[in-house]
C-alpha cells in the first residue's frame, strides 16, 4: 500500500480503515499488528493505544492478540537477531552455557535488546541442523558445533563491523 502520509500513525490509521472488519476483529487486528510492527519495529504503547482508539477494541485485547503469538515484539529490536538454539541435541551439547557467555557478554538475558541496539538476544527450539549442535543464529546465518570462544568471537565480528 502506498501512502504519502505525513506520519506512521497516519497511515497506520489508514492502513486499519482499509482492513479492519469489525464482523471478525480477530483476523483483521492480526494483519493490523503486523503492518504496525512494520512501521515501528516492535508494538510499543503508544502503537497499541492509537490501534485501540482507531479499532475501538480494549488496548487490553489487543496486548492480549500480541501477546499470544512470539512474532510480535513489544520492545524495540536489535539490529541483529542472535538466537541460541535450546533443543535437545544443542542443550546436551553446550547450549546452556553459550547461553551464559552471550548473556554476560551483552548483558542481556533472552528477549531483551544490547544497549547498543545491535543484539537481541533469543532462545529457540531445535532448528533442525541437530548434526551441527549446539547451533547459534545470527538473523539467518547459521553458526555450527560453536563453543564459548567462537560465541564471543562472532559477537566481536558483528561489533567490529558495527564499528569500522
Ligand atoms: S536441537 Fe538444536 S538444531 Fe536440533
Amino acid at each position: 500500500m502506498s501512502c504519502t502520509c505525513e506520519n506512521k500513525f497516519e497511515e497506520l490509521s489508514q492502513y486499519i480503515n482499509s482492513v479492519y472488519d469489525p464482523i471478525h476483529p480477530q483476523s483483521s487486528l492480526i494483519a493490523i499488528l503486523h503492518h504496525a510492527q512494520n512501521l515501528y519495529g516492535y508494538l510499543s504503547k503508544d502503537v497499541m493505544d492509537h490501534v485501540s482508539n482507531t479499532t475501538l477494541v480494549p488496548t487490553a485485547e489487543i496486548y492480549g492478540v500480541a501477546t499470544f503469538y512470539s512474532y510480535f515484539k513489544l520492545v524495540p529490536q536489535g539490529k541483529h537477531r542472535l538466537s541460541v538454539c535450546m533443543g535437545t541435541a544443542c542443550y546436551i551439547r553446550g547450549a546452556g552455557k553459550l547461553l551464559e557467555v552471550i548473556e554476560d557478554e551483552l548483558d542481556i538475558k533472552p528477549g531483551e535488546t544490547s544497549k547498543d541496539n545491535l543484539f537481541t538476544l533469543d532462545e529457540t527450539r531445535c532448528v533442525g541442523a541437530c548434526g551441527l549442535a549446539p547451533v547459534v543464529t545470527v538473523d539467518d546465518r547459521v553458526y555450527p558445533k560453536v563453543d564459548p570462544e567462537q560465541m564471543l568471537a562472532v559477537i566481536k565480528e558483528y561489533k567490529s563491523a558495527e564499528s569500522s
